[in-house]
């Protein structure tokens, strides 16, 4: 099984990918499915500044096309030197595919590393059962 180094090792390479040329801010995601399989995924920004696209939508795309549904853990790092929190969007995203007791680590290139949990960061989340689902 995968360590949760073989994710961070991933994220970091997703980052050193990252198409970021007007923030400056190169980040990486992994996610680890119900599968056991990692995806990883980096921010790719766009001239048209709203059409860039966060690291966690990137790897939650391809875990969803290769057909897995469900987030057991993810691992987040960001280029600077504090740690980087998923923006409220990508909260949400992850949402979708898991738990509120799924671990989120906070990591930096330089191994500064937090762990919280996705319902840490996410109080009151909207999900379906605000849908009545
Ligand atoms: N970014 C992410 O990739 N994930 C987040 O959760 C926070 C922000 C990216 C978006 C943009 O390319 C850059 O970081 C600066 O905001």
């Amino acid at each position: 099984m995968s360590s949760l180094a073989d994710m961070i090792a991933l994220a970091r390479a997703a980052m050193d990918k990252a198409h970021a040329p007007y923030s400056r801010f190169k980040v990486g995601a992994c996610v680890r499915a119900a599968s056991g399989k990692l995806y990883a995924g980096c921010n790719v920004e766009n001239a048209a500044y709203p059409q860039g696209q966060c690291a966690e939508a990137t790897a939650i795309g391809a875990m969803v096309t290769a057909g897995d549904r469900e987030i057991l853990e993810v691992v987040l790092m960001g280029g600077g030197p504090k740690l980087c929190t998923p923006c409220g969007g990508c909260r949400q995203k992850l949402v979708e595919f898991a738990k509120p007791g799924t671990p989120v680590h906070l990591c930096t290139r330089k191994g500064r590393k937090r762990t919280v949990t996705l319902g840490q960061l996410t109080p009151m989340f909207f999900g379906p059962k605000n849908l009545g689902k």
